[in-house]
Parts: structure tokens; C-alpha cells; sequence
């Protein structure tokens, strides 16, 4: 990632002397135009305090942008930091490194709000199919969890996490150790649920973090695709398939099987379908040989 120096001045603090650097960084290769503006307040080579901000978060009608964010906050702190030198303008806020992968474990989106609904039961024979193979296997029930939807703020592009504290920062970190990822998603006027799009959307601070890293998403994850319509038909099926598949890719998962359970208005019916039961369970032990789950990289 290309870093070019801005500005640069001398401070002298109780700590040492400190070192206030403005840098610009180039995240094109993220998305277009996008520019991250750093403030680094430097002591003896540790960073003491940081300040970030990229051209995404300032919408055209803004009357600033972000360069001028950034370098509004250097004159801030250079001037604090002359009047009062022992005030840090803000601590330092280092990633704590992702867990590794736990080898083959098998994570399950089940993005219906009903509990006892036909996605719950694919949810349940693709964690049975897992267990089956001595594979771990959790099952989220997508509804019962808090996730504010997405405001758009690309304050994840500044430092990799998402400005909300909810239940996606417990989530995100079990969604990106998963070897094989499972969605479950009823079709709702076409496409998945919005819990379900909801969680989707935030894991865009997953992308940014692995962005931010200079890593490309790990490729040996493989993902499925559970889903159920009302209506009969495999058209039914298109848009939910064109949501899964990209929030996959965007957070290097290779989505590789997919088992869509049309007409269940008619069928009104979620007891035994051993040929579904079957379907979902070579889709989640094909999806496991694929995904190794033995990465080893974190970041
Ligand atoms: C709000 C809402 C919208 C729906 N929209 C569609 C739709 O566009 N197409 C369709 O085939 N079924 C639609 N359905 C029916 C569900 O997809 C179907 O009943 C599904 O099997 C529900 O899964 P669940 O039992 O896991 O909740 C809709 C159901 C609801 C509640």
C-alpha cells in the first residue's frame, strides 16, 4: 500500500521526544479514489496516539472532506501538545489478532425469525451432518441476536472495526474462524430477510480489517447456501443467491453448494424429506472437504 509523508514536527514531551506525522495512504486497490489520512503521534518509535480518516466517510454534500479532517486534527494536537504536553489526545488502539481457525468447524447463519421454521430444520441437519464427521458445528439464530444495520459511516476503512459495539463483534471474529459457512435464508419478497441483510452488510468491517492488513481474504473456506421460498420455482431463489454469493466472496468465502427448498407454502410442512436431509448433508461434507479449515494466518 503506497504511504506518502504529508507533514512532520518535533514535540517536546515528558515521555521523549515526540514525533506528530501526517501520512496519506493509498486504498484504491480497496476501493475507487479511497485515501486513508494518518495521524501518528510517535514516542521512541511507539505509537502513542492515532488519528484516521478516508475520503468514504465525507458524502459530496459535506462542507469538509478528509484531508482537511486530517489536518485540522494535526494543528489540534500539535497546538494541545505545545500547551499542555503530558495530555495525550487519545490512546492507541491496537487490533487484537483474530483466533485461529478451528480445524473444520461449521458455522450456521440461520436467517429466519422463526424458530421453528423450515430454515431452523435445514439449520439443524447441517449441523447434524457436521457432527456426524466429528466436525464442531454452531448454529446463530440470526434473529435472536442485536445488529444495528449499516449506516454506511466507512469508518471501518480507518482502523478495521465498525463504530457499533453490538452482537456483530462477537460474531464477526467466530464468522471469520469458521472453515465452512452456512445461510440459512427463507426468500422474503425476493430476497433474504433484513436481520439477515442486516449482518451481511456489517461484515463489511471484515472486509475492511483484512483490507487494512494488506492481506487478501484466505481462499480456503468454503460456504453454503441453505434456502427455502413459498412459491415453487427455482427462479425464486435468483436474488438470494445473488446477495449470498458476493457476501461470501467479499469475505473470502468460496460459496460451493447450495440445497433451495421451494413450494413450501404448499407443502406447509417441515417434518421428515430424507431426500433434503440427504441433499443438505453431501452439501455440508462436500463443502468440509473443501474448506480445509486448517489456516494458520491471523492478523
Ligand atoms: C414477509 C415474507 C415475504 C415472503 N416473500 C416471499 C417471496 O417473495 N417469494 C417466495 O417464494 N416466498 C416468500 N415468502 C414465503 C417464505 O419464503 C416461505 O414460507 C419460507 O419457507 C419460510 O421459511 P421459514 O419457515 O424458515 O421462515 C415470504 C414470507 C414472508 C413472511
Amino acid at each position: 500500500m503506497k504511504r506518502e509523508l504529508l507533514s512532520r514536527v518535533v514535540l517536546p514531551l515528558p515521555p521523549g521526544t515526540g514525533v506528530l506525522s501526517l501520512y496519506w495512504e493509498d486504498l484504491s486497490s480497496v476501493y475507487p479514489g479511497m485515501l486513508r489520512y494518518l495521524l501518528l503521534l510517535e514516542v521512541g518509535g511507539r505509537t502513542l496516539a492515532l488519528f484516521s480518516t478516508n475520503t468514504y466517510e465525507y458524502p459530496p454534500l459535506l462542507p469538509i472532506d478528509a484531508e482537511r479532517a486530517a489536518r485540522q486534527a494535526a494543528r489540534d494536537w500539535e497546538s494541545a501538545l505545545r500547551s499542555a504536553p503530558g495530555t495525550l489526545p487519545r490512546a492507541a488502539r491496537p487490533h487484537a489478532p483474530f483466533p485461529p481457525a478451528a480445524p473444520g468447524s461449521v458455522l450456521i447463519l440461520q436467517g429466519s425469525p422463526r424458530p421453528d421454521g423450515a430454515c431452523a430444520v435445514l439449520a439443524r441437519w447441517a449441523a447434524e451432518a457436521a457432527r456426524s464427521v466429528d466436525r464442531p458445528a454452531e448454529v446463530v439464530f440470526v434473529h435472536d441476536l442485536e445488529i444495528r444495520p449499516c449506516i454506511g459511516c466507512y469508518q471501518c476503512y480507518n482502523a478495521g472495526e465498525c463504530t457499533f459495539d453490538d452482537d456483530m463483534t462477537a460474531l464477526i471474529p467466530s464468522i471469520r474462524a469458521a472453515a465452512v459457512l452456512v445461510v440459512c435464508s427463507p426468500v422474503y419478497t425476493n430476497t433474504v430477510p433484513a436481520g439477515l441483510k442486516a449482518l451481511i452488510d456489517r461484515t463489511q468491517a471484515l472486509h475492511a480489517r483484512t483490507a487494512l492488513a494488506g492481506m487478501r481474504p484466505p481462499t480456503d473456506r468454503a460456504g453454503v447456501l441453505l434456502a427455502s421460498a413459498g412459491r415453487r420455482g427455482a427462479e425464486n431463489f435468483d436474488c438470494v443467491r445473488g446477495v449470498v454469493r458476493p457476501f461470501m466472496a467479499n469475505i473470502g468465502i468460496r460459496l460451493c453448494s447450495e440445497v433451495l427448498a421451494d413450494d413450501m407454502d404448499r407443502r406447509r410442512d417441515t417434518g421428515p424429506r430424507p431426500e433434503l436431509e440427504a441433499q443438505v448433508g453431501d452439501a455440508v461434507r462436500s463443502a468440509l472437504r473443501l474448506g480445509s479449515g486448517m489456516r494458520t494466518t491471523v492478523e
